[in-house]
């Protein structure tokens, strides 16, 4: 776990730029946040990065982008309409509501995964819980409570004209199984990836970007012949593994955490989490690999009526593809990547530096062009402009160079290039390097190929 608390992870995200309060003028919205000037680079970084190696690199992917608001027999299919639901009790004191499941783990440290309704009610009886808010013990008996947005279609406001935001890209994609299957020339084993926003009405959001009512989703639905499930299921453990490890995270924060047998969905032959030790909590869920069988295309044909099978052209063998789904959130991986990075140094100067050690291929900004003095403006501006045709770079004339260093490495950007007196004769510059604060003179015609390879996933 990070040695920093998250109060002084989430105060530098919002001071530096990366992540704004949601509404700030009108006092915000509970739970909802904008992404900064640096916070919108690395997001867009992170889905960039994962669309190069889940879809555009990956031999067996193909990507789509499928619309929010889907006809509602979807949600009925994929039980969305009856069973994304949250067990909820209210305070009938003080009127908070809560998660039952996350109000007994808080008070006394107790998993109720699988438990009915009236179990949790015993447990909270049992147990005299009473409400964190205001103290009382007067609550309702634990109901469901729909995660799903509703909103109308069209100038009416009943039941026909319903919708609802969806709560994951996944059904967008299991809908078109057979528009893809048509239009692309992929045999199975293939996969179909998407990277979209997604809502959920959580009861109770938090923890900063944890969990939050909007988000982002990044979902692979990998289609293989039934019995071959569980192979491919340990290959996309092994990849999305390898991937958060890749980008420098450190292993003693990871760990791939199955799911026991009491906690799979009935439809699921295994389901596993990649949790990161993140400072608010002990382990929190960042991507989950799921093994769900035919259950998807099963249901949908069946509310459709449509076929949703596949015909092996080699064997002539028709079957329904058995399905196995990576799926990450895009703030879970930032926060991830933010946690994991922050760092605070003494320097032997006797000055602290704030450093984020952030993977230099995501990075919000590659490089910065900072001239000695205000003198080479002319001649270091030239050299951004150069710059920033290949890759995000900055330009920084203000204050000591030392600040400019520290402002660079608070925000991540991995290197730093010094444009002096010297390099108006001898054409070179100095590269700072963020991590190790290694500084090295180059000349000015290698700098964006020495830059590029090292900023390479
Ligand atoms: N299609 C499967 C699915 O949606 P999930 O475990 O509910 O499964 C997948 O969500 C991932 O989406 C999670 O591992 C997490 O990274 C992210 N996620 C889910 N709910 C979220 C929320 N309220 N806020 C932020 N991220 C969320």
């Amino acid at each position: 776990m990070s040695k920093y608390s998250f109060d002084e992870i989430v105060s530098h995200l919002k001071s530096s730029g990366f992540v704004y309060q949601g509404s700030e003028i009108y006092g915000g919205l509970s739970n909802s946040w904008d992404f900064g000037i640096l916070g919108a680079a690395l997001k867009k970084n992170i889905k960039d990065l994962w669309w190069k190696v889940f879809i555009e690199t990956n031999p067996y992917n193909v990507g789509i982008d499928s619309a929010i608001l889907m006809n509602t027999k979807t949600w009925e299919a994929s039980g969305h309409l009856k069973g994304f639901a949250d067990a909820m009790v209210d305070c009938k004191e003080c009127k908070s509501r809560f998660r039952a499941d996350k109000l007994i783990q808080d008070a006394i440290d107790l998993s109720v995964e699988g438990k009915t309704f009236e179990e949790m009610d015993a447990v909270i009886n049992e147990h005299h819980i009473v409400c964190p808010d205001c103290g009382k013990f007067n609550w309702t008996n634990a109901r469901a409570f729909n995660l799903m947005f509703k909103t109308y279609i069209g100038t009416l406001e009943d039941a026909k004209s319903t919708v609802y935001l969806r709560p994951e890209t996944a059904q967008g994609i299991f809908v078109n199984f057979n528009n893809v299957a048509r239009t692309s020339r992929k045999k199975i084993p293939f996969g179909i990836g998407q990277i979209g926003k997604s809502f959920r009405n959580e009861i109770t959001p938090g923890n900063f970007i944890f969990r939050v009512r909007e988000f982002e989703q990044m979902e692979l639905e990998f289609f293989c012949k039934p019995g071959e499930d569980m192979k491919w299921y340990q290959y996309w453990i092994d990849t999305c593994f390898n991937f958060v490890k890749k980008l420098g995270i450190k292993e003693e924060n990871l760990r791939i955490r199955p799911h026991d047998p009491e906690e799979l969905a009935f439809y699921s032959n295994g389901t596993s989490d990649i949790e990161y030790a993140f400072p608010f909590t002990d382990w929190g869920e960042v991507w989950g690999i799921a093994d769900r069988t035919d259950y998807d295309l099963k249901k949908h044909s069946e509310y459709s009526g449509k076929e949703l099978s596949y015909l092996d052209p080699d064997t002539n063998e028709k079957y329904i593809p058995y399905c196995v789904e990576p799926s990450v959130g895009v703030e879970r991986l930032f926060l991830m990547i933010c946690c994991d990075a922050y760092e605070k140094e003494n320097l032997e100067n006797g000055e602290e530096r704030v450093v984020m050690h952030i993977h230099p291929s995501i990075a919000p900004i590659k490089a910065c062009v900072c001239p000695l003095s205000k003198k080479l403006s002319k001649e270091a501006s030239e050299l951004h402009a150069k710059l920033v045709n290949e890759f995000a770079c900055e330009y920084d004339e203000a204050g000591s160079i030392g600040k400019r260093y520290r402002r660079n490495d608070a925000i991540g950007t991995p290197f730093c290039i010094t444009y002096d007196f010297d390099s108006l004769e001898d054409n070179c510059v100095t590269i700072r390097d963020r991590d190790t604060m290694e500084q090295k003179r180059i000349k000015i015609d290698e700098l964006s190929a020495y830059i590029k390879e090292r900023i390479k996933f």
